[in-house]
């Protein structure tokens, strides 16, 4: 609590002090704190090793940060996370600005247009900017209705997420695979367990068709 009252002062005294430094100094510090996550997680959120680290770029703010308290607190069990959530003690201010500056970078599913005066750099950084999850094969048509009706009223009509609930579009299947399996074996709370019956109720099949619709959903704007 105490802590709190003193971060709250501290953002009055900037607010009332430098009013238009602000936002770039926040954004500044998120890049700090993001430092180490970048070794696992890539400098842009971009994840890597085929969704062993899960994109955190363009993922929903709210879901970040209680992703990062659960981390904290075990109630997600994240071994090689611990070190850098509970070990340095990340404190409330830090999630929030590194889960802002995460949040706030955007990835493109499709490749940019180049003009032949754009340097190698030019180049290169906007194809780092690029992420684009492999369309699967299945039954899309399946994968849709079943999106439509059990997920799509948490996860969003085109799956970005919706404030605490989190974008799953654009995300590894894997690591989507991965975090299911889990919410079925109880290793992970989905929500509510009303939630988990959703998940419980359809068949590895059912499951399949759902994660191919979602690869296809990258190209349905939000
Ligand atoms: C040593 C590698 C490593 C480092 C460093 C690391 N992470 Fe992670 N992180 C992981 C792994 C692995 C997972 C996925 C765990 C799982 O499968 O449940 C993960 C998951 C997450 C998730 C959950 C994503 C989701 O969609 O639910 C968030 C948020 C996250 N990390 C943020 C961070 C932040 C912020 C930092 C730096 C403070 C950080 N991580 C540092 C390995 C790492
Ligand atoms: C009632 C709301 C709700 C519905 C309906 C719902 N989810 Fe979720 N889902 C959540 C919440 C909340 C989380 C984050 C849980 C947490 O805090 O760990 C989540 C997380 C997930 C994740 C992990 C995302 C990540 O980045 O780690 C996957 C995968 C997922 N849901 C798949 C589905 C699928 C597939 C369906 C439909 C069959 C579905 N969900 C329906 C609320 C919902």
């Amino acid at each position: 609590m105490r802590h709190r009252s003193s971060i709250a002062v501290a953002l009055l005294l900037s607010a009332l002090s430098a009013h238009a430094a602000e936002p770039s100094a926040v954004q500044d510090s998120g890049k700090d704190i993001n430092g180490p996550c970048a070794a696992c997680h890539g400098e842009l959120g971009q994840g890597g090793k085929r969704g062993e680290y899960p994109r955190l770029a363009g993922q929903k703010p709210a879901y970040l940060e209680q992703q990062l308290r659960n981390f904290r607190s075990r109630a997600r069990l994240n071994i090689p996370m611990l070190p850098y959530t509970q070990e340095r003690e990340l404190s409330d201010e830090d999630i929030r600005q590194v889960a802002a500056y995460l949040a706030g970078i955007e990835l493109r599913t499709e490749f940019p247009d180049f003009k032949d005066s754009d340097d190698a750099l030019t180049r290169l950084e906007a194809m780092e900017k690029v992420m684009i999850i492999p369309k699967l094969a299945g039954d899309l048509a399946n994968g849709k209705t079943l999106y439509d009706e059990e997920c799509a009223y948490c996860h969003g009509g085109t799956g970005r997420g919706i404030r605490r609930f989190p974008m799953l579009v654009g995300q590894y299947t894997n690591y989507l695979q991965r975090q299911i399996d889990a919410y079925l074996k109880r290793e992970r709370p989905h929500d509510s367990d009303e939630t988990l019956g959703v998940l419980g109720r359809l068949s590895k099949q059912d499951i399949d068709d759902i994660l191919a619709y979602i690869t296809h959903l990258q190209d349905v704007k939000p």
